[in-house]
């Protein structure tokens, strides 16, 4: 065994301003995964994060919940943490950018490229908010495209014409937040020299810490020429105020990859083993891998290697950049139900299923990765049900039945299998006798963990998974039990238990919990990598409990259901939602969006509970020249649905059809109120005809 490596492992801190979604998952996952592999392996492997916490949209947001901007990343930090841990996400610290550790962190860091004269200063001119009393980044301003003449375009970018400007170009600009109108304001700024950096970043990106297209990708950026980077932000500002500028604060890009730092910092107190300086300092020998997503690949290529350097630590060992999640093959869509939040999820399915089918789908590339949901059931179904736990669920019976639950020895389960192999004519030889099979599993799968070559480790272990599978075929213990040949069913069985133990060991790092729960049926300790070289002899199982359940299409329906009713929910109040403040004008919509809104009067011919739906009533509509079927989730309000019969109440008919587990709904009937008994269909005045516009 060589020698156990000291290795520090981050994923990218999630923004505190939003819920976790399976995008976001593939990264967490895919990091865990690897982690779990390095920890299974006997190396010191740490696991940080934490919530991103500093920026205006975080603080915009707080203010219109009426909260301190601390209550909100509270909240969110609280809710992302559980929802890594039920996907079993085990980090050693989850820690928050705004912390003391980090503040300390940033400022020294910045002090540090002050005094190596790596910080400049000059003014910057920017629309600024008289009403609200704020500068306002790009996305904060509206206003009408210089090239095309289109209205309500943002800052920096036409959607209309496909145009890029400054904002200053933007015809009768309006602040995004207030309204008014915005004045050009000047500022000091504060901005890294990220051009002395130069010569060391062409290095760094080609001496093998990046995958080959990142590293092509970020050579075009370094061939263009780097640009001075302005990491100031005027008060106000929620996040770290610079120490020698006050009312300046750190632009919320320059205190979040400390965050790295800081959490991991924070962890050292906890755990005396762990050494702060041992790990970052320049010579340090310990390893250093930021997983990221491709949106962020500059942040972490460019300036965070070139502050590190700057301020005197060590630079990453690699970036380990991943593509991103599209579902059924296309980008994650509200109104599809697939833009699912790792909650919703969660409500519905196991997470090991998802860990598998990420595991199974993850190479070393930066492409884009599928979750396409009728292959996702089928995959999970045979390989994880099918293929693995199989095994023990056929094999542990007749071990119980025929031994009383004690797997046999070595030499009498070789013996008898011997003689099944002349009844059978059974060609393998038992596999565990071959020298060649542990080599094949340290090289074909342990080296594929270790270049998070994930599908390939998959691949392979199902492979094997395929030849235990096929052993109890061939060899057919029910068979042996019946005919009364008790030692050889036992011995095959035997067998086939330590087949499907060695699978376990080998998909560890992805399903820690079906380990777990294997561990206990086996009877043995935490099994770790190099027990894969051993076999279980000589001793007594435990009662085998199912360990997985197969995946009901169902469940995948009534998550893709509920995602649709997330963003229902969420429309109706947008400061609610992580999402939607995104856009910090999702709440407007110019005239133009209203008028494309087909309202009509509609007539309520029949109302009627729907079997086995909680929150939905039936509705029947007359709309003038045409019938409308509506699901809509009134039923709370209204019990006795047949109350509705007869009723006018206002229509949305050109909303684009939802299947849904009971028929298709067409449009939606239009209702106010918080919720439970306190819906309230809206109705016209009395004279209205079905089929009547809005106007
Ligand atoms: N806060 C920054 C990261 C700061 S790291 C010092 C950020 N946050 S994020 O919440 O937007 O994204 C967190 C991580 O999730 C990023 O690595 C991002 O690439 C990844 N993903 C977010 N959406 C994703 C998909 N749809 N698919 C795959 N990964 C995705 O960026
Ligand atoms: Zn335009």
């Amino acid at each position: 065994m060589s020698e156990s490596r000291q290795i520090l492992v981050t994923s990218a801190l999630p923004y505190a301003n939003g819920s976790i979604h399976l995008g976001h998952m593939l990264e967490y996952i895919q990091t865990d995964i690897w982690v779990r592999f390095q920890k299974m392996r006997g190396n010191q492997a740490v696991y940080v994060c934490a919530d991103d916490a500093h920026g205006s949209a975080i603080m915009l947001r707080a203010e219109r919940e009426g909260i301190t901007s601390e209550q909100l990343i509270d909240g969110v930090r609280a809710e992302h943490m559980a929802d890594f841990a039920d996907f079993l996400v085990d980090f050693d610290n989850y820690h928050s950018t705004h912390a003391e550790e980090n503040r300390e962190l940033s400022s020294s860091i910045y002090l540090k490229l002050r005094d190596a004269g790596h910080i400049a200063t000059r003014p910057v001119t920017q629309y600024f908010d008289p009403e609200k009393q704020m500068f306002l980044a790009d996305r904060f301003i509206k206003g009408t495209c210089p090239k095309c003449g289109t209205a309500d375009q943002y800052g920096d970018n036409c959607e209309a014409c496909g145009a890029t400007y400054s904002p200053t170009e933007l015809k009768d600009p309006k602040s995004a937040i207030s309204g008014a109108t915005p004045v050009l304001k000047e500022s000091l700024h504060y901005f890294f020299k990220l051009p002395d950096f130069d010569a060391m970043l062409k290095q760094w990106t080609r001496g093998g810490a990046l995958q080959e297209s990142v590293a092509n990708k970020i050579a075009e950026w370094l061939d263009a020429g780097l640009q001075e980077w302005d990491i100031s932000r005027d008060a106000p500002y929620f996040g770290f105020e610079i120490p020698d500028a006050p009312g300046k604060y750190f632009y919320v890009w320059l205190d979040a990859p400390i965050g790295y730092m800081a959490s991991f910092k924070n962890l050292c107190a906890r755990r005396p083993e762990l050494d702060f300086e041992a790990f970052w300092n320049k010579d340090s020998k310990a390893e250093l891998y930021h997983f990221i997503g491709k949106d962020i690949v500059n942040f972490h290529a460019l300036f965070w290697p070139a502050m590190l350097e700057g301020a005197g630590y060590r630079k990453p060992t690699a970036l380990n950049v991943h593509g991103y999640l599209t579902v059924n093959g296309q980008k994650m869509s509200k109104s599809r139900g697939t833009f699912v939040k790792a909650r919703t999820y969660l409500d519905h399915l196991n997470p090991e299923y998802l860990r598998y089918y990420y595991a199974a789908k993850l190479g070393r590339g930066v492409d884009d990765l599928d979750l396409n949901l009728e292959d996702f059931v089928q995959k999970v179904n045979s390989d994880l049900v099918g293929k693995v736990v199989n095994i023990a669920s056929r094999c542990a019976g007749f071990i119980h039945k025929l031994n009383n639950g004690v797997l046999p020895s070595r030499e009498f389960t070789l013996s008898q299998l011997e003689k099944v192999r002349e009844a059978h004519g059974w060609s393998g030889s038992t596999f565990f006798e071959d020298d060649g099979f542990y080599r094949t599993i340290e090289i074909e799968i342990g080296r594929a963990y270790e270049a998070r070559d994930f599908a390939r480790a998959m691949r392979e272990t199902m492979r094997w998974a395929d030849v235990a599978n096929n052993f109890i075929a061939v060899t057919e213990p029910w068979k042996l039990a019946k005919e009364g040949k008790n030692d050889e069913a036992i011995a095959v069985c035997a067998e086939g238990i330590n087949w499907f133990r060695l699978l376990v060991i080998l998909l560890k790092p992805v399903l820690p919990k079906l380990a777990e729960a294997a561990e206990a049926f086996l009877n043995v300790a935490p099994l770790t990598w190099a027990d894969h070289e051993q076999l279980l002899a000589n001793h007594q199982l435990n009662p085998f409990n199912p360990l997985m359940t197969r995946i009901e299409p169902a469940k995948i329906d009534a998550m893709i259901e509920a995602s649709k009713e997330d963003l229902a929910a969420s429309a109706a109040k947008p400061t609610g939602n992580g999402e939607l403040t995104k856009d910090p004008l999702a709440a407007e919509i110019n005239f133009d969006a209203f008028a494309a809104v087909d309202l009509r009067i509609a007539l309520i011919e029949k109302c009627e509970f729907v079997e086995g739906a909680d929150k939905l009533l039936r509705l029947s509509l007359d709309i003038g020249d045409e019938k409308r079927n509506v699901f809509s989730g009134i039923k709370s309000a209204y019990p006795d649905p047949s109350k509705l019969e007869g009723r006018l109440t206002l229509y949305v008919a050109n909303l684009a059809p939802r299947k849904m587990k009971f028929g298709v709904s067409e449009g939606m009937v239009l209702a106010a109120g918080p919720g439970g008994e306190e819906i309230y269909l809206l109705s016209p005045d009395s004279g209205a005809k079905p089929g009547q516009r809005v106007k």
